[in-house]
């Protein structure tokens, strides 16, 4: 067992850090990876222990990346202490984090896309206001993200 902990992190943690916390999930599993901590959480608190968005569920279930039991809740202190990889799925919410971080944390925050070649500095946009096809769209970055993050990370 690695001691990699990985928090993904959106700012509803409804929808695009959720799917990104089963897309890290699923590749590392496939990989015979063993991370000792995946998680999810929001720069908001609007949505704190609510399920995911259910368009986000039926994204997740059809990719087989199950979230119906996730519950939503807010970046906490203590994150910056204890997850190694903390991965901004925009650069809203990058920017949000970099501003509450200590700055002992700040070189374990990352944009998500900036693993990606090709993608560097782009955001997974948020599909909360948007349609189905747009959270198709972001499972297939988040996945994207997932599958390069997880070859960053090494063993
Ligand atoms: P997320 O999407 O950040 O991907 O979870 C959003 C969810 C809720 C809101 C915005 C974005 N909202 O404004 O409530």
């Amino acid at each position: 067992m690695s001691e990699t902990r990985v928090l993904f992190v959106c700012l509803g943690n409804i929808c695009r850090s959720p799917l990104a916390e089963a897309a890290f999930r699923k590749v590392s599993k496939a990989a015979g990876r063993a991370i000792r901590e995946i998680d999810s959480a929001g720069t908001g608190n609007w949505h704190d222990g609510e399920m995911p968005d259910p368009r986000a569920i039926e994204v997740g279930a059809r990719h087989g990346a199950p979230i119906h039991d996730l519950r939503a809740r807010q970046v906490k202190a203590e994150d910056f202490e204890n997850f190694t990889h903390i991965i901004a799925l925009d650069t809203s919410n990058l920017r949000d984090l970099k501003a509450i971080a200590p700055s002992s944390a700040l070189d374990r925050i990352s944009l998500l896309m900036d693993h990606v070649p090709g993608r560097e500095g782009t955001d997974v946009a948020d599909p909360y206001f948007s349609d189905a096809k747009a959270f198709e769209t972001c499972w297939a970055d988040v996945l994207a993200g997932a599958k390069e993050l997880l070859k960053a990370i090494g063993n």
